[in-house]
């Protein structure tokens, strides 16, 4: 027979266990987004400054939906400071990849991408497109021309 004592450790060792992934997952997963719709001006995808507040805070980042495309660039800050837009089109089959803390990932068939949209993981044969980003005073803007 299992005593008082020894039955806690143990429970205390699984709950521990099982705590910590869950845990994990959650923290990868635990950004924030904002969605924007966003006008085109001479080919470039125009987003006013004042629509995107918390655009800095850290993993927080911005679905931006232009009308000709089925699905959304994602804005957000690298960890070096450059600001980076990513067409969030998975480039196996064009499912909507999801941003994580650190990567993307494709719910379709588990492509994922680092946070410059280079393979990480297929069958995504190529990277994601990502835009280099400019911010002015009142605006942020990216050619759709060009991608990096
Ligand atoms: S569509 Fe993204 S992995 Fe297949």
């Amino acid at each position: 027979m299992i005593s008082r004592k020894e039955f806690l450790k143990s429970a205390s060792s699984i709950v521990a266990v099982t705590a910590t992934v869950p845990l994990a997952s959650f923290l990868e997963a635990c950004t924030a987004a904002r969605s924007v719709q966003a006008s085109v001006i001479d080919n470039k995808v125009v987003i006013p400054v004042a629509q995107l507040p918390d655009l800095a805070l850290p993993s927080s980042y911005a679905k931006v939906y232009v009308n000709s495309f089925a699905n959304p660039f994602l804005l957000f800050y690298q960890e070096t400071g450059e600001l980076l837009a990513v067409l969030s089109t998975c480039s196996h089959r064009g499912c909507e990849v999801n941003k994580l803390r650190t990567k993307f990932e494709c719910p379709c068939h588990g492509s994922e991408y680092d946070l410059r949209g280079d393979v990480l993981r297929g069958p995504a044969p190529e990277p994601l497109k990502s835009y280099k980003v400019q911010r002015l005073h009142d605006r942020i803007e990216f050619a759709l021309k060009g991608t990096l």
